[in-house]
């Protein structure tokens, strides 16, 4: 057998997933999964685009970044604005390229198909497909004329599984993923890679703020019951999302695109 001179030696002395000069947009960065990606990547080294509906949830968590030494600016944008959405690209593009987008901004909806009226269906659309829509092509244009990029989409297990009560928001996310694959394709020769994630149940106020319309009084039981249901027997973390999200928008990554990332305590693969 070879012989092994120890101590191991890692080719990156410590430099991997950093993300030192590289400018990245992060949508519904003030809040939740969006924080923990933006401070994830804060911690890395690079510069954030805080983008968010919330103006001052936006302010809150760029003011918190730079006290922890990291750099964020605050953007207010409602991504499903498509006008909004391509002003605020031309300013932040305007002091330099953007190497990564993170489509994470999204929206809940509970109902079946019967229960779901046209004005909840345009608005899971407006947000949750046509914003994610509306950031890639409002930055395409400056990623390839940098010489590439990364591009991350938040999807969701309800994308490819059948879950109950979830008409509009498996539909809108089923529409992520396809439209992560058919970017993926078409800007392959532009360097640009293009991926999405999906978590099953992370604990976040999308979670709460579901737990308080539909089960008032009885939050904490379901909060229990909705962690039981998930294999592994718990939510997911946030932050374990945001380390997915940096190992696949680090360099470390450059070969994978076009993919589908699970992220589900066991969701799809475990039973019984
Ligand atoms: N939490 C989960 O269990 C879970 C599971 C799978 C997928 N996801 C997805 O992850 C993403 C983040 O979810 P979260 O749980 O962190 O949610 P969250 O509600 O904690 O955060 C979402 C953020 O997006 C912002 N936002 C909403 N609409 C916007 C708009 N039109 N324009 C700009 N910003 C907007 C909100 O202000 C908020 O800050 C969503 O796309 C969600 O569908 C969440």
């Amino acid at each position: 057998m070879e012989k092994r001179s120890l101590p191991l030696k890692s080719d990156t002395k410590g430099e991997a997933f950093r993300l030192d000069g590289k400018v990245a947009v992060i949508t519904g960065a003030a809040s939740g999964i969006g924080y923990a990606i933006a401070q994830r990547f804060a911690e890395q080294g690079a510069s954030l685009q805080i983008v968010d509906l919330d103006e001052n949830a936006a302010k809150r968590a760029a003011e918190e970044i730079a006290q922890a030494g990291g750099s964020a600016t605050p953007r207010s944008c409602d991504v499903s604005n498509q006008i909004g959405v391509k002003k605020l690209f031309q300013r932040i593009a305007e002091q330099g390229p953007i190497h990564i987008l993170v489509n994470n901004a999204g929206i809940p909806h509970v109902g079946k198909l019967e229960s779901t009226t046209d004005a909840d269906f345009d608005r899971v659309f407006s947000v949750n497909v046509k914003g994610v829509y509306n950031c890639m092509y409002a930055a395409i244009e400056t990623m390839k004329a940098g010489g590439g990029g990364v591009i991350l989409n938040m999807a969701s297990v309800a994308a490819t599984a059948g879950l109950a009560d979830r008409f509009a928001y498996s539909m809108s996310k089923g529409a992520v993923v396809s439209m992560t694959y058919s970017v993926a394709r078409d800007y392959l020769a532009h360097k640009i890679r293009c991926n999405c994630i999906s978590p099953a149940r992370v604990h976040t106020a999308f979670v709460d703020g579901y737990l308080r319309k539909n089960y008032p009084g009885r939050e904490e039981e379901m909060f229990r019951i909705l962690s039981a249901a998930q294999p592994i027997g718990r939510m997911g973390k946030p932050k374990e999302v945001a380390a997915l999200a940096l190992f696949l928008c680090s360099d470390e990554a450059g070969f994978i695109t076009g993919t589908d990332y699970p992220i589900d305590g066991g969701f799809f693969n475990l039973h019984g």
